[in-house]
């Protein structure tokens, strides 16, 4: 029997990078996944033909497109055993540059997006007499916990946006806990995917980071698969509130 079989999986920003990974390990261990992204033609070309995969076009910056994702697995799926909140954008400025507008934008994606959406998700997670315990799994990033600006490039509302993120699990985990759903963060480190492509084609960076990492390599996105695999499982069951580095090191050095 496999971690899924029989669970209901709804990620956010499905269609890329740590999405996309953490979308396929979940459907490897058998869930039936709703895959939630605003780029419905990369959604298309990610899962087209597969039969266990409910393709949702959502902006979770936007409150009636996330209720409408919900409603629609709520329909096709009537309930929800794991979401996860991975979604989120990167900018880059410096401070004295960084006009409301961006600040908002980023806010809206990467803090905004995961409250709409859990709380759309909720009676789902809610829904249904099942023995086991239901997560929500988000994606913040070490940003949250330091700054790094490693490649030249500050991002001071990344960095914010990402803390209000991870309070947002620790709350949520207070409240959602009598109802047994557990909420976790996974923080990664510097992954490589389409969001992080282009700095890691400068080989200077490309060293900063190797040499600043205790173990020695750029994540991929399956390292963040299966951090979110694992605490989104029944082995996770006394686990929430909590941050799970996945950084081959980076904040401990
Ligand atoms: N790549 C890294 O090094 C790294 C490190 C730490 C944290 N993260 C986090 O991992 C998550 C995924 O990053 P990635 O590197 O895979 O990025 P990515 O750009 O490869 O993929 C992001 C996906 O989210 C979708 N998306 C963007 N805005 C959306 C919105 N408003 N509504 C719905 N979908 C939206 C995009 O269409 C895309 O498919 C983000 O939350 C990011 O902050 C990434």
């Amino acid at each position: 029997m496999a971690r899924f079989d029989s669970r209901y999986a709804a990620v956010t920003g499905a269609a890329s990078g740590n999405g996309r990974a953490i979308a396929e390990k979940l459907l490897e261990q058998g869930a039936k996944l709703a895959a939630l992204d605003l780029n419905t033609k990369a959604l298309d070309e990610v899962f087209g033909d597969n039969p266990n995969v409910l393709r949702i076009e959502c902006d979770v910056a936007d409150e009636d497109s996330t209720r409408n994702a919900m409603a629609e697995v709520a329909q096709e799926f009537g309930r929800l055993d794991v979401l996860v909140n991975n979604a989120g954008i990167v900018k880059f400025g410096t401070f004295d540059e960084l006009s409301r507008e961006e600040w908002d934008q980023v806010f809206a994606v990467n803090s905004t997006g995961p409250f709409l959406v859990s709380r759309e998700a909720a009676p789902l997670l809610r829904a249904g007499n099942v023995k086991h315990t239901r997560a929500i799994v988000n994606i913040t990033s070490v940003e949250a916990h330091i700054v790094i600006s490693s490649s030249g490039h500050p991002q001071i509302h990344y960095n914010a946006s990402k803390g209000a993120l991870l309070q947002l699990t620790r709350a949520l985990a207070v409240d959602l806990a009598s109802s047994n759903i557990r909420v976790n963060a996974v923080a990664p480190g510097y992954i490589r995917t389409p969001f992080t492509a282009e700095a890691l084609k400068d080989e200077e960076v490309q060293k900063f980071l190797l040499d600043r990492t205790p173990l020695g390599r750029i994540g991929e996105p399956e390292d963040v698969a299966n951090g979110v695999a694992f605490l989104a499982s029944d082995e996770a069951s006394w686990v929430t509130g909590s941050t799970l580095f996945v950084d081959g090191g980076w904040t401990v050095y």
